[in-house]
């Protein structure tokens, strides 16, 4: 299948982030969100992200104008109608997913595969409130987007192996890896990620170690690039306790049951980087 144009459903860190990576590799795309303040805001940080890379000497003005250019700016869902895919990465909420993929359903064309960036949620659900199962697939990108070279392409029960196929094509276009992974809670990244996240905040939690101590010790001692903790505050602590419940409500599993710290700080509002507080404080 031809993919020319790409249609990003959600303009927030990951949707902007996918944007820039398909406009940088030649695609068509559509940057959509539900406001134009949103859809303004994705683009400002696309527009910082180009510029980064021309004062490096890596992209000229021109590239930069061209890649800006190749982006739509959306607020009507209805442009759904130019895309060949789909890529949606909208708030991580099951009933948010379901109604945006009910009304893609609705507004593509038949041949436009309809992808959800969704970091735990079950992808053969979110297809079944389609009438194209074996269009619907997860492709996984992690954040930053420009920076992280994997996709986790996730087939649901139904999707075709063309339409894999088609995907693991376009994710090497956009120069990332793609691996591929069956639909279970989490998939394999946020299986393996959460728990051990969860993990140090409980450390937190029973005084074990501070969490400047707890991130040198995996930095140091493990070589990962972040802390857990530096890296909690960095996906958003919100965003970690809804993958835990989803493993948790997903295996049944106590193991996997979100550290009573966790839930305090998102009560208080505390989401990490994009609130100011989280683990630690940014100013
Ligand atoms: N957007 C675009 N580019 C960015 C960026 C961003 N938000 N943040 C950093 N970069 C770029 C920098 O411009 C720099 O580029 P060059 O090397 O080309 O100059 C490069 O990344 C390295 O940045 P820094 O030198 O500033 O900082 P660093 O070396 O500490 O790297 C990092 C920053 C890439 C974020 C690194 O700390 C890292 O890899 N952290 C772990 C990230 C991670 O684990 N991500 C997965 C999160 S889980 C997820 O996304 C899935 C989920 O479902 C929750």
């Amino acid at each position: 299948m031809n993919i020319k144009t790409i249609m990003v459903a959600g303009s927030g860190q990951m949707g902007s982030g996918i944007a820039q990576v398909c406009a940088m590799a030649n695609y068509s795309v559509i940057l959509h969100d539900l406001k134009d303040e949103f859809v303004e805001k994705g683009m400002q940080t696309i527009t910082k992200n180009l510029s980064r890379q021309v004062e490096k000497g890596r992209m000229t003005d021109r590239e930069k104008a061209e890649i800006l250019n190749r982006i739509e700016r959306s607020t009507e869902l209805s442009n759904a109608e130019k895309a060949d895919l789909v890529i949606e990465a909208v708030v991580e909420n099951m009933d948010a997913k379901s109604q945006l993929f009910k009304m893609l359903d609705e507004l593509a064309p038949e041949h436009t595969i309809l992808a959800s960036n969704t970091s735990s949620l079950p992808i053969t659900e979110i297809a079944a409130v389609t009438k194209r199962p074996e269009k619907v697939i997860g492709m996984h990108f992690m954040n930053p987007v420009p920076v992280m070279k994997l996709v986790e392409i996730i087939r649901g029960l139904q999707t075709s192996d063309e339409v894999y196929e088609t995907i693991e094509a376009v994710s090497k276009k956009l120069s990332k890896v793609p691996v591929e992974v069956n639909d279970f809670p989490g998939f394999i990244s946020n299986r393996i990620l959460m728990p051990m996240i969860n993990e140090a905040i409980y450390a937190v939690y029973e005084g074990v170690a501070t969490p400047e101590a707890i991130d040198e010790i995996m930095k140091l001692g493990m070589n990962h690039p972040m802390g857990p903790l530096t890296l909690a505050d960095f996906i958003g602590l919100d965003t970690c306790l809804y993958i835990m419940e989803v493993l948790h409500e997903g295996f049944g599993d106590d193991k996997y049951r979100p550290c009573p710290l966790l839930r305090k700080y998102v009560k208080a509002g505390w989401l990490g980087r994009k609130s100011g507080r989280g683990f630690y404080s940014y100013n």
